[in-house]
């Protein structure tokens, strides 16, 4: 009675949307409601409006007679009237000696691969050379970019070099584009054509697809190429061949070629020989700490002591190239007098100032599934000053290794711009520009120079060596970009960079001893990515048979079968009642729930539990937990098992988590929130780290590890951030002062927590079945064969409830199990059904009718898994 009180008085806790959601379903036991969730997923697909739009009016015109089915060879040459400058600074370009050899091998073979050095011409010449080839004549030609800065940018060039109007020549982004239905040459990102590839598979509105920067790896292409493979034979078979061209700015294309399981007739390799000039590569004596501080010094250094020419310096992300780019301004007259450049260095804050204000909104606008390029725009880039962290070395030359340098030019103009994915067009297409008469130009951009876009003009190349990319948490698959050194392949394109018009240089910031440690090539993304989050995004893609399918580089297979498992046990995929080919192997089809958890950028357990807290309104509970579990040690004890006496260990972390214990008490609380335990823990722990500004002082006096909180932070921002795109209805925020969740509040935790780790549950041994001392608290648990142990640093050593769910086993003296809650018996039948195996309807309790929603309920007894654990019996209908 007392129980039901505090659970009443809670409840009038609730905001009044949780309230109704919880009378609505009349039990505290959280529920997944398809409906909603399919009307959230066609929410989601709604954000494609713009593409939808597109592809109604194609629909109309298709219906009109205007795009009939056409000839499976173009014949009809299609004059462009190309401007006379155009025309000749187009001719000096590499591929145009190709340009006959090329459209041969595209007329006579389905699959064509292109190889050309960055400049080369292939992304501005090819769609070109299709469309005077009569490839647009009837149906469009399609270009895919990795990113989607290219693919604006390219479909401006490219208009503007045919003479034709965006209305012709337009691009498709996620959330923009100008295609119209008089569009010819459509570039758009790898994401978008795949969105299309959901709702017309045979892709009939194309004659030709070109897949640009393949050597990019990146898993849409990859996704895109093994998809194209089988759709190309197809529309072939069905009298409308479609042409594929796979473009790559690197050599290292077997993957494709030779790739029996791709394409059976190794397609034909057409490489463009460019012309590159010498570039003579200096590295630095020793590699600094601080890349962006050396990266100015150098920039200084070079425009001081070295002739004319540009330079182009690599960067991680938007906010460094912001810095530096304002540092360099202050530092050096732009062209013209003083007053001049005061104008213009103000313009230019003003104008930073805005792109800081657009920084905030892309931060927002955050997107997981557009995923073209968040790391080139400073996406997870802390709110940092860092241009206080280039410090003024304007007047030193401490790093001359070319001694012998005149210092006298010091005032001579430069012409700063930086170069980025976010970057307004507009403001894109100034690097293209030659630099104002007299001045230097000095490009500071992303990885986007590296093989996406060519600058001209560019002389010196000042790399950092350094690159934002995606990591993936082991555990919770949790991405974050973090900054790593580059590939000795990308080193080199950034080298290359330098020599596209004369002889060049180019300065690394970095020892060729670290250089020596560099990997060749990075793995393709694929290699990176976790499984069970690939097989769950290509089944919301409508891939089914994950296994069979024609990856250029395949993930394991005994692993793609095991995440299918978890992901049905989590029921994000379900078994179909009759597969369509009963020979086939079964593959599982996703389930609403299964497309509501592949929005989220975690790997499914953890994607589970957020769509069940979003459902139930404890996302800022959920996510802070998914975070605080992503993060490794987040006390101060060190916690690992490994290095010291285990025995001797086991009474440091008792004795140091004492430090802790005022926390821990006055967290613990009594009830529900005792028996969410270990996880009660942590949610404390982020949320007193909050309240308190995340200091490091609080960290120390509290037993936290500052780092450990100051990641659990950012990543809390990014799932929020991400969730917040995905799904706007959620309008979840990061709350400094989240109060502890109520008693009802922690009840739907402990469920949200077991119905992702559904199979990480233990059952204490009954003390009757012990007949070994040291087996005194034993589990059993549905993942070893041993018995299991609470470890003593959890919270709830002392309650040891019957049955809990755990995070991890770590084997030290004994395996045991951190990161602990209690759950309780009834709710597993119900919230892990997979694991569970149900009666024939119990014959003494007679089956209740229903008349309203016409269901007949009956009593079925349930038992656990395996271990044949008899659980309560369960209603069902
Ligand atoms: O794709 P690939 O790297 O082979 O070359 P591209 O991007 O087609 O570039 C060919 C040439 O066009 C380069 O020299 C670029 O500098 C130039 N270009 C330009 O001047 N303005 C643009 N907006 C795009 C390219
Ligand atoms: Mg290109």
């Amino acid at each position: 009675n007392n129980e039901t009180e505090i659970c009443n008085k809670n409840r009038e806790e609730i905001t009044s949307i949780e309230r109704e959601q919880v009378e609505k379903e009349d039990s505290d036991i959280v529920k997944y409601d398809e409906k909603t969730a399919e009307e959230c997923y066609t929410g989601k697909k709604g954000s494609d409006d713009v593409a939808n739009t597109q592809r109604k009016k194609d629909e109309k015109a298709q219906s009109t007679g205007k795009r009939e089915r056409r000839d499976s060879t173009p014949a009809v040459y299609v004059p462009v009237e190309r401007r006379p400058d155009i025309q000749e600074s187009r001719l000096q370009l590499p591929i145009l000696a190709e340009e006959q050899v090329l459209m041969e091998a595209i007329k006579d073979n389905p699959v064509v691969v292109v190889c050309g050095e960055t400049g080369s011409g292939k992304t501005t010449q090819i769609p070109q050379f299709l469309y005077e080839a009569g490839y647009g004549r009837d149906a469009m030609i399609g270009i895919t970019e990795p990113r989607r800065v290219a693919a604006v940018s390219m479909s401006q060039r490219v208009a503007e070099e045919m003479n034709l109007s965006q209305r012709t020549v337009s691009y498709q982004i996620r959330y923009e584009g100008n295609v119209t239905p008089e569009t010819k040459v459509k570039f758009m990102t790898d994401g978008v054509l795949l969105k299309e590839m959901q709702k017309d598979l045979l892709l009939s509105k194309y004659s030709v697809l070109v897949i640009d920067e393949a050597h990019e790896r990146s898993v849409y292409t990859d996704i895109l190429i093994g998809l194209l493979s089988r759709v190309v034979p197809l529309r072939t078979k069905k009298g409308n061949p479609l042409k594929l061209v796979i473009m790559s700015a690197t050599l290292r294309i077997e993957d494709f070629t030779h790739n029996q399981r791709l394409f059976k007739i190794s397609p034909p390799v057409i490489k463009v020989n460019a012309r590159q000039f010498p570039v003579t590569v200096h590295f630095n004596k020793q590699t600094p700490g601080e890349y962006l501080q050396e990266a100015y010094k150098k920039v200084c250094k070079i425009h001081r002591m070295l002739p004319a020419g540009g330079i182009l310096v690599f960067l991680t992300g938007q906010a460094e190239v912001h810095a530096l780019c304002r540092k360099l301004q202050r530092s050096f007259p732009s062209v013209g007098d003083a007053k001049v450049k005061k104008t213009a260095e103000s313009k230019e804050t003003k104008k930073s100032k805005k792109e800081q204000k657009l920084l905030k909104i892309d931060l927002d606008n955050y997107t997981i599934e557009g995923d073209e390029d968040q790391a080139d725009d400073g996406i997870l880039e802390d709110d940092i000053d860092l241009e206080a962290h280039i410090v003024g070395v304007d007047d030193e030359d401490d790093m001359d290794d070319n001694g012998d340098m005149p210092t006298s030019d010091a005032d001579l103009p430069i012409h700063v711009l930086p170069l980025y994915s976010l970057l307004p067009p507009d403001r894109q297409q100034r690097v293209f520009l030659p630099p104002p008469a007299g001045s230097r130009l000095v490009v500071v951009a992303t990885n986007v120079a590296e093989t996406s876009l060519t600058i001209p003009h560019i002389k010196y190349v000042v790399d950092t060596g350094k690159v934002k990319k995606r990591f993936y948490d082991k555990v919770t698959g949790a991405s974050a970009f973090q900054v790593t050194w580059v590939s000795k392949a990308s080193a080199d394109q950034r080298a290359g960079r330098a020599g596209r018009t004369e002889p060049g240089h180019c300065y690394r910031l970095y020892s060729s001893a670290v250089f020596s440690d560099f990997q060749t090539f990075s793995p393709p993304e694929i290699a990176r990515r976790p499984v069970e989050d690939l097989v769950l995004q290509m089944k919301d893609m409508s891939i089914d048979k994950v296994v069979n399918f024609p990856f250029p580089t395949p993930p394991d297979v005994e692993a793609v079968h095991a995440a299918e498992q978890l992901l049905v046990q989590l029921g994000a995929l379900q078994h179909t009642a009759k597969p369509k080919d009963p020979k086939a192997a079964p593959s599982p089809v996703i389930t609403p729930l299964g497309r509501a958890m592949a929005r989220f950028p975690v790997s499914p357990r953890f994607s589970k539990m957020l769509a069940l807290g979003e459902q139930h309104g404890l996302l800022p509970y959920v996510i802070s937990i998914v975070a605080a579990l992503t993060v490794q040690e987040i006390f101060l004890s060190g916690g690992g098992p490994a290095g010291r006496a285990e025995e001797q260990q086991e009474q440091q972390e008792q004795h140091a988590h004492s430090s802790i214990a005022q926390l821990k008490n006055t967290w613990a609380g009594q009830g529900q929130s005792l028996l969410l335990g270990d996880i009660m823990v942590l949610l404390r722990a982020v949320g007193a780290c909050e309240f308190a500004g995340c200091t490091n002082k609080f960290c120390e006096d509290n037993g936290l590890r500052y780092k450990a909180m100051t990641e659990i932070r950012s990543l809390r921002t990014l799932l929020t951030n991400a969730i917040n795109t995905v799904c706007p209805g959620a309008k979840v925020h990061i709350d400094p002062n989240m109060r502890p969740p109520t008693e009802l509040q922690a009840k739907l935790l402990r469920q949200i927590m077991l119905s992702g780790l559904g199979d990480r549950i233990a059952r204490r041994v009954p003390t009757d079945q012990i007949s070994d001392k040291s087996h005194k608290f034993a589990y059993q648990s549905t993942s070893m064969e041993e018995y299991v142990f609470i470890h003593p640093s959890s919270v709830l050593t002392k309650t040891r409830p019957e049955y809990v769910i755990f995070h991890e086993i770590i084997e030290a003296r004994k395996p045991y199990m951190h990161c602990v809650a209690a759950v309780e018996p009834e709710w597993i039948p119900l919230l892990v059904p997979n694991l569970c195996t149900f009666s024939e309807p119990v014959q003494d309790v007679p089956p209740t009718y229903d008349s309203d929603t016409g269901r007949v309920r009956c009593h079925r007894t349930s038992t656990f898994s395996r271990l044949g654990w008899q659980m309560p019996s369960v209603e069902g209908d």
